[in-house]
C-alpha cells in the first residue's frame, strides 16, 4: 500500500508540474512577445538579397514600390521576377519552380518575416515621406542571404524613435534642418497615433 501510495502521489506531484507547465506555456501563447527579433525563416525560394541588391545593384524600391505608395512595402509580383528571368538563369531549378509558377498563375508562398499585431497601425509612406531609410529598420538587408529580422519592432522601439531618443542623425537632420546640433520628438506619441 505504502508503496502504491508513493508510487501515486509521485504520479500526482508530475502532473501538478505538468499542469502548471501547460498554464505557463498557455499564457504565452495568449500573450506572445510581438518581437521577432531575430526570426529567419527559410523561404520556399532561397531568393538572396545579397545576390540582388549588393551584386546586381537592384533598387529595393524597383521590387518594393509599394513603400513610397502605401502603408505596405509588399513582396514582387512574379512578373518582376520574370522581367529579368525569363532570359537569366533559366537552367537553375528554382528559376525553372518560378516560371511554372508564372505560367500557372499562381504566386509563390513566401513565408512573412516582419509583422505588428493587427491592433498597431505603421505606414511605409508616411516614414519614407520623412527619408527614414530601410536599412534603419530592417538592418543591412544588402549583405542578406536570407531575410532575417534585425530590430525588436516593440512598442518601446517604436517610441524611442519618435522620441528623439534613438533617432539617427540624419532622420533628426530632416526633420531639424535649422539646429546645428539637430534634437527633439520626430513624431507623436500619442496612444491613438499607432493604435485606434
Ligand atoms: C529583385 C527583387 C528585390 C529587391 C531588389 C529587394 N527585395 Fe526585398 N524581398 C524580395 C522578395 C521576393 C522578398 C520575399 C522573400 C524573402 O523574404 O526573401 C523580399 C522580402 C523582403 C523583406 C522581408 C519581408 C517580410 O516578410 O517581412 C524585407 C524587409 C525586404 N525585402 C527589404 C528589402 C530592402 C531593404 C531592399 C533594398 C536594400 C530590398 N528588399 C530589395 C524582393 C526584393
Ligand atoms: C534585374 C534583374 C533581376 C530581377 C528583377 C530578379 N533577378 Fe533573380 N537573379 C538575377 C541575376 C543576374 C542572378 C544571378 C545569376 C548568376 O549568378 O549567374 C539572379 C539569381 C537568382 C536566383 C539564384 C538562382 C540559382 O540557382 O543560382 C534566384 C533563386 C532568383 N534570382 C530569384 C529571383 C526572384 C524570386 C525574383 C523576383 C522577386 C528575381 N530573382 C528578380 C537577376 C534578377
Ligand atoms: C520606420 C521603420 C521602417 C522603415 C523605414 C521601413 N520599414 Fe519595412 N517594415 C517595418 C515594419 C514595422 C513592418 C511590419 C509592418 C506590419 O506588419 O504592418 C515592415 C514590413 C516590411 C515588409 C513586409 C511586407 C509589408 O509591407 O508589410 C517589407 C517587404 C518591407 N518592410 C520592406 C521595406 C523597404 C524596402 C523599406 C525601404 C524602402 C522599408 N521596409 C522601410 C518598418 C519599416
Ligand atoms: C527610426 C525612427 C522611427 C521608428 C523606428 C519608427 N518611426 Fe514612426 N515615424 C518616424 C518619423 C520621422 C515619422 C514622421 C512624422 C511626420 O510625418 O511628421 C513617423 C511617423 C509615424 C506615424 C504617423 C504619425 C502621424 O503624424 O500621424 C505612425 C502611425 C508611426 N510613425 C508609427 C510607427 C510604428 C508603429 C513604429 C514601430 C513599429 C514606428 N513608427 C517606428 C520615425 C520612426
Ligand atoms: C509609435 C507607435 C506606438 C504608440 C504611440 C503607442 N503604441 Fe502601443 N504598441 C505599438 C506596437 C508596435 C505594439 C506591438 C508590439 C509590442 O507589443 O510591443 C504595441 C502594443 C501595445 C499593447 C499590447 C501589449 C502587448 O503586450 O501585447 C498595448 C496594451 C498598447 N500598445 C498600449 C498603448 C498605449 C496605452 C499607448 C499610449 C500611451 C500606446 N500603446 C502608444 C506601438 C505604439
Amino acid at each position: 500500500m505504502v508503496f502504491i501510495f508513493g508510487a501515486q502521489k509521485k504520479f500526482g506531484i508530475t502532473l501538478l508540474i505538468s499542469a502548471a507547465l501547460f498554464v505557463i506555456v498557455g499564457i504565452i501563447k495568449v500573450f506572445p512577445s510581438a518581437s521577432h527579433q531575430g526570426y529567419a525563416p527559410e523561404q520556399p525560394i532561397p531568393f538572396s538579397h545579397k545576390r540582388h541588391v549588393a551584386e546586381q545593384k537592384i533598387p529595393c524600391l524597383y521590387c518594393h514600390s509599394e513603400a513610397e505608395k502605401s502603408r505596405h512595402a509588399g513582396v514582387p509580383a512574379l512578373n518582376v521576377c520574370m522581367n529579368c528571368h525569363s532570359v537569366v538563369k533559366v537552367d537553375s531549378p528554382y528559376i525553372q519552380k518560378l516560371k511554372k509558377a508564372f505560367s500557372e498563375g499562381k504566386p509563390i508562398e513566401w513565408v512573412r518575416v516582419h509583422e505588428l499585431p493587427d491592433h498597431v497601425y505603421f505606414s511605409h509612406k508616411r516614414h519614407l515621406a520623412k527619408g527614414v531609410a530601410c536599412e534603419t529598420c530592417h538592418g543591412n538587408v544588402q549583405a542578406m542571404v536570407q531575410i532575417e529580422q534585425k530590430e525588436a519592432m516593440t512598442m518601446g522601439w517604436c517610441m524611442e524613435c519618435h522620441r528623439g531618443q534613438t533617432t539617427p542623425q540624419y532622420v533628426l537632420k530632416n526633420i531639424y534642418p535649422k539646429q546645428k546640433a539637430p534634437h527633439g520628438p520626430v513624431a507623436p506619441v500619442s496612444c491613438n497615433t499607432c493604435h485606434n
